[in-house]
């Protein structure tokens, strides 16, 4: 069978605890002390379990975390970008024992999942936000959650997960790394391009997952539906488009439609990295790095996502990024193109802000064909006149 890529640090790791032993654990889980979960929490917990964050079986550790805030490594040398860590209230963390079992709850008030708590620390948070988002801005969803939401204390240790942490809301799409991988394996794709997006496709995004797809076996699209910004468009709207799209425009034996249940943290640069390590673990070689990648406001210029890949010694990440630059529509050139590969002005373009495309929707004005296909205009129509 063909292989694409290994995982990061060589193992799919699985959290999951055996099926057998689920009730009985879930039923022992009442007794142990609590945490709610958080929604960002969740998302963690549903990426641990099934191997997306390879090589973690837990939250981490205090080494680990200083090695990943000050140097984008854990601390035993591989690259990690982003702290997976488990922010608890002080006076809860000073209730609980080193060794101690603790319980992350669901709102059913039913465990998710356990930890075996194996060191207590308290993070240097306001560092964190600077190292990690580059600011410290409260005004950043991703500080935000960090400095005003996540508790001041970090429990780390091994997770054991119980039941699936997120709710399934894309059945048909729902899919573990290792299903990935099989599925891939299936196809003999041997080389495989992901596209990570949190905001409706548009014809840039189609054109920068074809000019890749032109150059491997297959393409992963891979939209995140887990916490996103309040303003960003729902998940349900964004798979909708993909579906009328891949219906209209793709290959169906070169494309793989799947959700990622993740948590968009929008710290630019260094969720560029956390992306490649995650799809890497679902078994993509390549990773499109566009314009703004994981942005939010103007905290990032428009390439430090791309130039952060620099930071890492060539071969490093296991995964390839393909870099593409500012991408767009051009009358002249009569065709998509990006400002490497185009000569004419930016009249010529057709670029339309976020804001603008939002005002076109809610007056129920599809966007120029050149912007938006016709058929995911009509889906965004649809759902910006309930909004
Ligand atoms: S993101 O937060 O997931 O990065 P979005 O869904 O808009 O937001 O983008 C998905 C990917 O497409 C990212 O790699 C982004 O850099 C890239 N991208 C989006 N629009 C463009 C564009 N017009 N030109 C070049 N790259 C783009």
């Amino acid at each position: 069978m063909a292989q694409t890529v290994a995982p990061h640090g060589g193992t799919l790791v699985d959290l999951w605890a055996p099926e057998a032993e689920r009730p009985e654990r879930l039923r022992a889980a009442r007794k142990l002390r609590a945490i709610p979960a958080h929604e960002r929490v969740r998302a963690d917990l549903e990426l641990l379990s099934g191997g997306g964050y390879s090589p973690l079986t837990g939250f981490l550790g205090r080494a680990d975390y200083e090695a990943v805030v000050e140097r984008m490594h854990l601390a035993g040398g591989l690259p990690w970008a982003i702290p997976i860590t488990l922010g608890v209230p002080r006076e809860f963390a000073a209730s609980v024992k080193d060794g101690e079992t603790v319980a992350i709850v669901a709102e059913d008030g039913e465990a998710l999942a356990t930890v075996e708590v194996a060191e207590r620390y308290v993070p240097d948070k306001e560092r964190e936000a600077r190292q990690v988002y580059r600011t410290t801005d409260r005004a950043h969803p991703g500080v935000r959650y960090l400095l005003e939401e996540a508790g001041e204390v970090n429990l780390a240790g091994r997770v054991t997960v119980l039941r699936r942490p997120m709710p399934v809301e894309f059945p048909a799409y729902h899919r573990d790394p290792a299903q990935v991988r099989r599925i891939f394996e299936e196809r003999g794709w041997r080389t495989v391009v992901a596209f990570q997006t949190r905001n409706p496709v548009h014809r840039a995004h189609e054109y920068l997952q074809k000019c890749a797809l032109e150059m491997v076996d297959g393409l992963l699209l891979h939209p995140i539906v887990g916490a996103t910004k309040s303003d960003d468009i729902p998940a349900a709207v964004r798979m909708r488009c993909y579906e009328v799209l891949l219906e209209g425009y793709y290959p169906k034996d070169r494309v793989l439609l799947s959700v990622l249940p993740m948590a968009m943290r929008y710290a630019g640069p260094r969720e560029a990295i956390h992306h490649i390590l995650v799809r890497k673990n679902y078994g993509v070689t390549h990773f499109i790095v566009g314009r703004d990648h994981a942005g939010v406001g103007s905290y990032y210029g428009p390439f430090d996502a791309q130039d952060i890949f620099r930071e890492f010694a060539p071969g490093e990440l296991g995964a390839t990024p393909i870099f593409f630059d500012n991408s767009f529509f051009c009358r002249r050139c009569g065709n998509m193109a990006s400002v490497k590969t185009c000569p004419h002005p930016p009249e010529d373009r057709v670029a339309l802000s976020g804001t603008k495309v939002r005002e076109m929707l809610r007056a129920g004005q599809p966007p120029p064909v050149e912007f938006t296909r016709p058929e995911v205009a009509q889906v965004l129509i649809e759902w910006a006149r309930k909004a």
